[in-house]
């Protein structure tokens, strides 16, 4: 049997918050329905932050009270601290997913706080949870800060040991500004399987400099079977200079699945899904499979190729 890869897609929250124009929240809830028929494992429909920090997120509650949830499928969010946990369990979301950087400087743009003052939050959040729902925690920034410039492994390794010492269910090793190379994540994704062999590790990248793909290969070749992607290529962190998309969910899925590997993505229906997102957005999306169609499509040879076959028969 092919190797089984879980997808996380986070269109609707990484994917959203960088948008200039506010996405009305009956087409928020359309696409985390229509996703929701996709087979993803997980989709990270909102985040409950601060409305002022994160506006286009601002319709949190009423986004995840609307949605249909399809069995199988869980439906996570991003948690900032005790008061979006707050908000987040009364919305019965199926995992929190906790954030904070492993950038000083990058966490005090973000976050508004020094790193030990998220981690403290973060830890009273976990303790407040008690296991009554999952806790994830995405470290950001695992591979560079777009402003202090290199992140020893050995920071992100002794972060995410330190909530693994809570006993959370996984970590997201995020690459906020698309600064891993493919090497880099191998080395990572080793040390990481190595230090945490029990927790559920994912890798999140962005594809801000060409290298999303690379990366996700490299890190499928180390035996990471959890990714976070972004129908249409579309995301970003609004703190960090320089953002832009992650990697797009369906070029990731369409390129794992055309070399074997199980997503159980249909296909079919993730293209015409990311065929909704121009409109939705009102602009153009980097993803390229639901421009180019998947390999399998095939063009009719021009008429001329008929005449030359016979012609040299
Ligand atoms: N949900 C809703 N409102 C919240 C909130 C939450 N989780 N946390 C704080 N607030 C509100 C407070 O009630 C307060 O409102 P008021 O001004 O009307 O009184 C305001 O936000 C400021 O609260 P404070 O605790 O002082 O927060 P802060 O200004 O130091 O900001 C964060 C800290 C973490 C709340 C904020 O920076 C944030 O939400 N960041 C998220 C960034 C993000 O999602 N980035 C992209 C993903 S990586
Ligand atoms: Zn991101």
């Amino acid at each position: 049997m092919s190797k089984r890869i879980h997808f996380n897609d986070v269109v609707t929250r990484d994917g959203f918050q960088i948008e200039p124009e506010f996405i009305p929240t009956d087409a928020k809830v359309r696409l985390v329905d229509a996703l929701g028929d996709c087979g993803y494992a997980k989709i990270e429909v909102t985040s409950f932050t601060s409305p002022k920090a994160i506006p286009m997120l601002r319709d949190a509650e009423e986004v995840m009270g609307r949605i249909r949830r399809v069995p199988g499928v869980e439906y996570t969010v991003l948690v900032p601290n005790l008061r979006g946990a707050e908000r987040a369990m009364e919305s019965r979301a199926d995992e929190l997913n906790l954030v904070m950087s492993t950038s000083e400087t990058h966490n005090l743009a973000n976050l508004r706080m020094p790193r030990e003052k998220s981690f403290a939050a973060l830890s009273e959040v976990i303790r407040v949870v008690d296991g009554r729902t999952p806790v994830n925690v995405s470290l950001s920034t695992c591979f560079g800060c777009p402003m202090e410039g290199d992140v020893p492994q050995a920071e992100v390794l002794a972060w995410g040991q330190r909530f693994a010492d809570q006993g959370v269910r996984g970590l997201t090793i995020c690459d906020t500004t698309g600064m891993a190379h493919p090497a880099h994540v191998a080395r990572m994704c080793e040390a990481l399987q190595q230090r945490f062999p029990a927790l559920q590790l994912t890798l999140h990248f962005h594809n801000t400099r060409g290298m999303g793909l690379a990366n996700v290969l490299a890190a499928v070749q180390s035996g990471i079977t959890r990714f976070d992607g972004s129908l249409g290529g579309l995301g970003g962190c609004p703190y960090a200079p320089g953002a832009s998309g992650n990697i797009s969910s369906e070029d990731a899925i369409h390129m794992l699945e055309a070399m074997g590997y199980d997503t159980g993505i249909d296909m079919a229906r993730l293209l015409q899904v990311a065929r909704m997102l121009p409109a939705i957005v009102g602009h153009e999306v980097p993803g390229q499979v639901a421009k180019a169609g998947p390999t399998s499509q095939l063009h009719p040879a021009p008429p001329a190729v008929a005449e030359l076959r016979a012609a040299f028969s």
